[in-house]
């Protein structure tokens, strides 16, 4: 019989973990030692089969992930040095994302746990995307100010304690990843939308002003489906003049309107709750302008930055072992009736 009641009273202080990531289109999992050591973390993704509808289906990343799912354990096993009897607990993504694709993740990490008596370890994808710091400054310790900017949630929180968040402003509206992405289309850019606004906008100017978005009010939230509109305006009515628009000025511009703000608000609110790091996560972080801008700007202000590489940015299962680990060492172990869910409150 599982038993989780009986697995709890085993918690390990420096645990292997294998942590397994399937929300979108990657299949991730990555074997971690005490929750700040990465063993190993094996990504195979699916993304050059969705380009050509432009944005990633559903069907094809399940199907996908049921592919690829054996491969990238057996690989994160091997590159760690590890067998299976080694590990001590399945961490698992289990929400937010989509469902088909989580199923995959979740099963595989249920029939694991399972057959090897070990904890399941249900991790939030949100969560997880905040852990990759842990991952970057191993010393990182709350309080600190996380700002959140992914394909599916912008939000700036005063990160309390390990479990513990207070989200001080969020998107009312698009997310920002969500915001590149939509963005990209209009200008005609391949998915995945935000690497190739970032690339364009290189080759531009950020000389077109933009409508200002809640910059000085709107408290800590965000608002991006009005610089989307802009663009796509400008764009329609450009084309209905015969005239042509600068992609490559309307790339920079919208990129500096996008992530300026984050800057100023994550800022804004280590000052205010008088915390002297910032730490930065989602896929968004792997931008270049933002990445720059995050440093500059916190050097200015005498605020430490912690900027987890780009590959720790965007979706992998190393962020999910750092935040299962968390769970792990409080005993929130799932049983065999884990499910997943489309969305979870941050
Ligand atoms: O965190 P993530 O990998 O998945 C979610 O959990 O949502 O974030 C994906 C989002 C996408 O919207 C993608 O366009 C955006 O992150 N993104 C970027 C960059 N790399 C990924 N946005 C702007 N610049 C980038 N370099
Ligand atoms: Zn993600």
């Amino acid at each position: 019989m599982y038993d989780i009641t009986s697995l709890r009273n085993n918690v390990k202080k420096t645990p292997v973990i294998l942590a397994i990531e399937s929300s979108c289109d990657e299949t991730a999992a990555a074997v971690l030692q005490g929750g700040r050591q990465v063993l190993s973390s094996e990504i195979l993704s699916s993304c050059t089969e969705h380009v050509r509808f432009g944005g990633v289906v559903p069907e094809i990343a399940s199907r996908a992930h049921t592919v690829a799912i054996s491969m990238a354990v057996d690989r994160a096993l091997k590159k760690a040095g590890v067998t299976l009897k080694d590990l001590d607990a399945v961490a698992v993504t289990y929400g937010a994302g989509l469902v088909g694709a989580l199923l995959v993740g979740v099963s595989y990490a249920k029939a694991l746990a399972w057959s090897l008596n070990i904890p399941l370890v249900p991790v939030s994808h949100i969560r997880g995307h905040l852990a990759a710091s842990y991952l970057a400054n191993t010393t990182l310790q709350p309080p600190f100010i996380g700002l959140l900017a992914s394909g599916g949630h912008t939000a700036v929180m005063l990160v309390k304690d390990y479990d513990t968040f207070e989200i001080l402003g969020s998107t009312l509206d698009d997310a920002v990843g969500e915001a590149f992405d939509k963005v990209a289309r209009v200008l005609g850019l391949e998915y995945p939308g935000g690497p190739n606004v970032e690339k364009l906008a290189k080759e531009g100017t950020a000389c077109i002003p933009f409508p200002k978005m809640l910059k000085g009010g709107g408290g800590y939230d965000f608002s991006y489906s009005g610089l989307k509109t802009y663009v796509i305006n400008a764009v329609n009515t450009a084309t209905q003049k015969g005239e042509t628009v600068n992609r490559a000025d309307m790339a920079a511009s919208f990129q500096s309107a996008a992530l300026d703000v984050l800057v100023e608000k994550s800022i804004k609110a280590a000052k205010e709750y008088g915390v002297n790091t910032i730490a930065v996560g989602g896929g968004v972080a792997a931008n270049g302008y933002l990445r720059d801008a995050m440093v500059r700007v916190g050097e200015e202000a005498g605020i430490c930055i912690v900027l987890p590489p780009k590959w720790l940015c965007t979706d992998n299962a190393a962020m999910i072992g750092a935040e299962g680990y968390l769970q792990y060492q409080k005993g929130n172990f799932a049983g065999l009736d884990l499910n997943a869910v489309a969305s979870l409150p941050l």
